[in-house]
């Protein structure tokens, strides 16, 4: 016997626009062109006809998926221009990704950054389903520490207060006394009571702090792979090639990159400078996606380009995550208890900054 299912008109599948050519490939229709010709008027000084017709189709099925499963995207800074303004939801640094997370009323996330962002939603939010569309989209600085590690400085520097970068697993924020990111590091640093501060993993972004503060700044041995790249000598032969140019760096840079640039904050900083000032020429120091992304917003600004690419973000494409947001996976899972501690180091850094 069959059971007969009525479809309520309200529940009825759209039908999509988007077809398989029988090649497993999503085929670019004319009526899609005419659906996509708006997105694509946008984003077109970043993203050529050819290869509109390869996103194009991902780019309308992400959209519609996303608002049949009610799941947003966040997107940090530094992904792909077609990722972030064509399916992206809301878009930002790491510090903003998080705030976003636990603000949202959407239950499913889809974290179009690395792995340590998706966690930090996780633990934020810990009741919402958090998906990212690669587990290998990691991070040079999570990777240079662990838990234990953690645990050792702990014995080693008893009552010194360690202030972890959010560019780490949960199992080390757990065993961390509060979090920072680079957009309130310094802020972090100075609301402590004690006077010399462990800030880990980042050497860089701590001896970058260590020159605007009085308190004693003790560090560890982790590097940005992509930021450390930058020389000062880049920043020299730009210059003069490109005079007046305005740079601007990220703190995970050198110090030495950070003494030669005009202006030095997180991606959202550098985001809100630019937005601002529209400078004539602008150098960012940092990832490539991020000035691709810019110019999208500010056509007359010039940006000179000289980036370094992370290999971690670059995993997230289209087609993982409309695969991400069909098969819903890959979800991130936080054993509850290591969550719990996170949440306090990553929560007393969310109150400073609320203060
Ligand atoms: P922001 O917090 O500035 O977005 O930086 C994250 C990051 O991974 C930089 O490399
Ligand atoms: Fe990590 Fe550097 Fe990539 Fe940022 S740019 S995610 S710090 S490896």
């Amino acid at each position: 016997m069959f059971d007969t299912i009525v479809q309520k008109e309200d529940q009825k599948r759209e039908v999509p626009r988007v077809f398989n050519n029988g090649n497993g490939e999503l085929e670019y229709t004319s009526a899609l062109a005419l659906e996509t010709a708006e997105l694509y008027n946008k984003v077109k000084r970043v993203i050529t006809p050819s290869e509109w017709k390869v996103h194009a189709p991902y780019i309308s099925e992400i959209n519609r998926l996303k608002k049949e499963k009610g799941a947003i995207i966040l997107a940090h800074n530094y992904i792909t221009p077609e990722i972030f303004h064509c399916v992206a939801d809301f878009t930002g640094d790491s510090l903003q990704l998080a705030q976003l997370a636990s603000e949202t009323d959407s239950k499913i996330i889809v974290q179009a950054g690395v792995h340590f962002m998706a966690e930090t939603s996780k633990i934020l939010s810990p009741e919402k389903t958090i998906l990212i569309p690669d587990l290998n989209a990691g991070c040079s600085l999570a990777a240079s520490i662990t838990a234990n590690d953690v645990r050792l400085l702990h014995k080693k520097y008893p009552g010194i207060p360690i202030v972890t970068y959010v560019n780490t697993s949960a199992e080390v924020k757990a065993e961390s006394d509060i979090c920072c990111t680079s957009s309130n590091a310094l802020t972090i640093v100075e609301s402590l009571e004690s006077d010399t501060v462990l800030m880990i993993p980042d050497q860089y972004l701590a001896r970058n702090i260590a020159k605007q503060t009085k308190k004693k700044i003790l560090t560890w041995q982790g590097t940005c792979e992509v930021h450390e790249r930058f020389t000062p000598d880049d920043v020299l032969k730009l210059r003069k090639k490109w005079s007046g140019v305005i740079v601007l760096a990220h703190p995970e840079c050198t110090p030495d990159v950070v003494t030669e640039a005009d202006f030095t904050g997180s991606t959202g900083a550098m985001s809100n400078y630019v937005q601002d000032k529209k400078p004539e020429k602008v150098l960012l120091m940092t990832e490539c996606s991020m000035s691709d992304n810019l110019s999208v917003e500010n056509p007359g600004v010039e940006f000179v380009r000289l980036c370094n690419s992370c290999p971690y973000m670059k995993l997230i494409s289209l087609q993982n995550i409309l695969t991400c947001l069909q098969t819903m996976t890959h979800e991130v899972t936080i054993d509850p208890s290591i969550a719990a501690r996170a949440r306090l180091a990553v929560e007393r850094m969310l109150a400073v900054k609320n203060k």
